[in-house]
C-alpha cells in the first residue's frame, strides 16, 4: 500500500475504533475484539486499495511501452505504473547495473519489462532501441522522452560543454527519439510523450543548462504535436514542478557544491513543493491512456506557468531574487555531486527536513555512480 490507500487504511481503522465506542454493550474490552476491529478497518482499506488497482489495471492492456531513462526515479516509476497498467515495458538507460536492477524489480512485480542499454545522445543507437523494442514485445505503442541530467550552480562556474551536454541528453536525445519514433507510431496510432519540465517554461536562476534545453525540448514537443494533427499518432507535452525522485544525490553540483546542494535538496524535498514520483506517474499514465496533448504535474508548476503567462515581467522579478539569494560563484569553483555534497554537516541538517526524498531515493532505484563506485572500493579494501 502506498500513497493516499495507507491513510484510507488508517481512516477505516479509526472508523473501526469510533464504531466500537458506539456499541451498546462497551464492555469488555479485551485486546481480542481490539484485533477483531483493527483488522476490519485494515481490511476495508485493502479492499479500497484493490478496488482502485484493478480500476487501474487494464488502461494500457496488450500495449508496449518504451520508456528512455527507465532505470531510475520517474522513469522506474512510469514503467511500473505502465506495467501495472497492463503494459509491456521496455527501459533505457547508459547504466547495465541500474538497469538490470529495474528490470528484476519489474518483473518481480509482475511487469513484462526489457531493459537495453543505450545513451540517447547517440543517433544510431536510437534506431537500435526501437528495432530492439518492437523486437522483443512485436508492437511498439507509446515512447516516453524522460531520462534527463542536471546540473546546478551559477553559470559563470558552467563551460560550453555542460550546456551542450544538457542540449544533446534533453534536446537532442528526444529529437532523433521523436522524429524516428513519429512512423513506427502510425500504425498503432501510438503516443510520445516528452517529460520536460516547469524549468521549461521559467527559467530558474543556477539552473540554465537545464531550463536552456528543456525550453527547446518542450518547442520541439508542443510543435510536433500540432504537426502530427490526422496522423494518428499523439504526442503529449508533461509539465512537471518539482517531484521526490530521489534525483538530488546524482545532481552536479558547481561552484559551491555544499551550499547549492542544501537550497537544491530543500526545494526539491519539501511536501508542499514537492509531489511524489508516484502521484507524477499515475497522472502521466492517465494522460497518455486519455490521449491528452497537455498536462501540468503540481499546483506549483500550474501557479507559477500562469503567474509567467499573464505577468512575465513579475516572474522575472521573482526570479532576479531568487538569483541574489543564492550562493555566489567562489573563487576556487569546486563540483561535486549530491551524494558527496549530501555529506556536509549543511547538507545532513536539510536531509533531516527533506527526509521524504531520501525515501524516495530508496523506492526510486536511486544510487548514484559514486555511491556505487565507492561501495567497490570499500569492498575491494582488504
Ligand atoms: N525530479 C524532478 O523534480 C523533476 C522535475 C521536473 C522534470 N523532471 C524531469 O523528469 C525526468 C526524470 O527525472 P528524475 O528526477 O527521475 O531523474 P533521474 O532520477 O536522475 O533519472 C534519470 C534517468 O535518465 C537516465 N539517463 C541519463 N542520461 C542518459 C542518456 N544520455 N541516455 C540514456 N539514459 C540516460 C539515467 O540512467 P543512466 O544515468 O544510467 O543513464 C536515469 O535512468 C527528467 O527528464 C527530468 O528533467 C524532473
Amino acid at each position: 500500500m502506498s500513497g493516499w490507500k495507507v491513510p484510507l487504511a488508517l481512516a477505516g481503522l479509526r472508523w473501526a475504533w469510533s464504531h466500537r465506542g458506539r456499541a451498546p454493550e462497551p464492555e469488555p474490552r479485551n485486546p481480542g475484539e481490539l484485533l477483531l476491529w483493527g483488522a476490519a478497518g485494515a481490511a476495508l482499506g485493502v479492499a479500497a486499495s484493490a478496488l482502485s488497482e484493478r480500476r487501474r489495471s487494464g488502461l494500457m492492456n496488450g500495449k508496449v511501452v518504451l520508456i528512455t531513462g527507465g532505470s531510475r526515479g520517474l522513469g522506474l516509476q512510469l514503467a511500473r505504473e505502465f506495467g501495472f497498467g497492463g503494459a509491456s515495458v521496455v527501459i533505457c538507460a547508459r547504466g547495465r547495473e541500474g538497469l538490470d536492477r529495474a528490470v528484476a524489480e519489474l518483473s518481480g512485480r509482475g511487469v513484462r519489462a526489457h531493459g537495453v542499454v543505450c545513451d540517447v545522445t547517440d543517433p544510431d543507437a536510437i534506431e537500435d532501441l526501437l528495432d530492439e523494442a518492437e523486437r522483443h514485445f512485436g508492437r511498439l505503442d507509446v515512447v516516453v522522452n524522460s531520462a534527463g541530467i542536471m546540473r546546478v550552480g551559477p553559470q559563470e562556474t558552467l563551460s560550453d560543454d555542460h550546456f551542450r551536454q544538457a542540449m544533446d541528453v534533453m534536446f537532442w536525445g528526444p529529437f532523433h527519439l521523436s522524429r524516428a519514433a513519429v512512423d513506427r507510431l502510425r500504425p498503432t496510432r501510438g503516443t510520445i510523450v516528452n517529460i520536460t519540465s516547469i524549468g521549461a517554461y521559467l527559467s530558474v536562476p543556477h539552473m540554465l543548462p537545464y531550463s536552456t534545453a528543456k525550453h527547446a525540448w518542450a518547442a520541439l514537443s508542443e510543435g510536433m504535436a500540432a504537426e502530427t494533427a490526422g496522423t494518428g499518432v499523439r504526442v503529449t507535452t508533461v509539465v512537471p514542478g518539482l517531484m521526490r525522485t530521489g534525483s538530488h544525490r546524482g545532481v552536479v553540483f558547481t561552484g559551491d557544491p555544499e551550499r547549492e546542494y542544501a537550497w537544491f535538496a530543500l526545494a526539491a524535498g519539501l511536501p508542499l513543493v514537492s509531489v511524489s514520483a508516484e502521484h507524477a506517474a499515475r497522472r502521466v499514465v492517465r494522460a497518455t491512456a486519455g490521449r491528452r496533448g497537455f498536462l501540468v504535474i503540481s499546483p506549483m508548476a500550474r501557479a507559477g506557468m500562469a503567474a509567467h503567462g499573464v505577468a512575465p515581467g513579475l516572474t522575472q522579478g521573482a526570479m532576479r531574487l531568487v538569483g541574489r539569494l543564492l550562493p555566489d560563484a567562489p573563487g576556487d569553483v569546486e563540483e561535486r555531486p549530491g551524494s558527496e555534497a549530501g555529506q556536509s554537516r549543511l547538507g545532513r541538517l536539510v536531509g533531516a527536513v527533506t527526509v521524504l526524498n531520501e525515501r524516495a531515493g530508496r523506492r526510486m532505484n536511486q544510487r548514484s555512480r559514486v555511491e556505487r563506485i565507492s561501495q567497490r572500493n570499500e569492498e575491494d579494501t582488504p
